[in-house]
């Protein structure tokens, strides 16, 4: 019954709760009217999130006061500079009413998002629609901030000199990774729709001397050259003869001695124990058909087979690794 703290929590994420409690602590009464609830909302929602730790509550009764708990605050709180909250956003719009569908997916092997009726790819599908490519991208650093922290924290930049982020939607790594290693250029690429907002981030965060943006289509255009490429979440969302490219377009832009890094949920080789890296598997299903996430192992024999000498796989934060390879 796991659909049913998803639920609540993803409700309380869509109706901007933990944002509204951002200011200070409120009664029951007063939270139902701030987010214009119906009086049948509460107490039961707002402690069922108590209940749930996603709350804490001063006091009992109707002159109970609610108020954030230290995670939600600096999570889930969209004043806050580590809002994630954008992944959740995402999930509510979109990924749970597709996984509604799971079953007739994995009949069909066919997706079951805005394209199960033909027509436009997920990503131009997402990208027609402004607000669609802002939720997106949000939602991409939303989930992946922490990742990238512990890529920049524990692999070792100090011999390279360049990294180029293949699909790197906001530029968060090239900007996280920057930030921690002051020797480093980058260069975040992705379709042009992404690259304008990636842009206006990297400005924002102070580092355009040393990061910038690049227009790239990595299905019809050479990957840039780098000493580092980096693919976050993108090797995972094709199959596999359209991942072979990506892998060898990467093995083709390095130097010898140069490091692909992918970071993706890798799954445990024994596929046993990393549950979140199956289900982002079955929400590649859901999302793309014949997409799919793999395991270290995996991603061994991709790089072995176009070229590159060994292979490791560091863990970063949660169910994410990094995926290296050396050239
Ligand atoms: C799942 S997101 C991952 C974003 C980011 N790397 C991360 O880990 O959070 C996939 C990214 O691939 C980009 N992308 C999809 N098709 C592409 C293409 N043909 N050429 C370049 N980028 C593409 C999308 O725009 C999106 O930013």
């Amino acid at each position: 019954m796991a659909f049913w703290p998803a639920k609540t929590l993803l409700s309380a994420v869509e109706l901007g709760l933990f944002t509204r409690l951002g200011g200070g602590a409120m009664t029951g009464a007063e939270l139902q009217d701030a987010l214009g609830l119906h009086r049948r909302a509460n107490p039961d929602f707002f402690d069922t999130l108590v209940a749930l730790r996603f709350l804490e509550r001063d006091g009992d009764g109707p002159e109970a006061r609610y108020r954030n708990s230290p995670e939600t605050t600096l999570f889930l709180d969209q004043s806050s500079p580590r809002y994630m909250g954008g992944f959740l956003e995402m999930a509510n719009a979109r990924l749970y009413p597709f996984w509604g569908d799971l079953t007739e997916a994995l009949r069909t092997g066919k997706p079951q998002n805005e394209t199960k009726h033909g027509g436009a790819s997920v990503f131009q599908e997402l990208y027609s629609k402004p607000e669609r490519l802002e939720q997106f991208m949000e939602a991409m650093a939303g989930i992946s901030a922490g990742n990238f922290q512990a890529l920049a924290a524990k692999f070792d930049f100090s011999r390279y000199q360049t990294l180029c982020d293949v699909g790197g939607a906001t530029g968060l790594l090239s900007i996280l990774v920057a930030k921690a290693h002051a020797h480093l250029r980058c260069i975040s690429a992705d379709l042009p729709a992404a690259t304008v907002i990636a842009t206006r981030k990297i400005a924002a965060a102070g580092v355009g001397d040393r990061v910038s943006a690049q227009p790239l289509d990595f299905f019809a255009d050479p990957l840039p050259n780098a000493d580092v490429v980096t693919m976050g979440m993108i090797l995972h969302d094709w199959n596999l003869e359209k991942k072979m490219h990506l892998v060898k377009a990467a093995y083709d832009a390095l130097p010898p001695g140069g490091a692909f890094v992918v970071v993706e949920n890798i799954i445990d080789d024994a596929r046993r124990q990393n549950a979140f890296g199956l289900m982002m598997s079955l929400n590649m299903l859901v999302e793309f058909g014949d997409a799919f996430d793999f395991t270290g192992a995996d991603f061994d024999s991709w790089c072995r087979a176009v070229g590159f000498r060994r292979t490791d796989v560091i863990h970063l934060a949660g169910p994410a690794s990094a995926g290296i390879a050396y050239k």
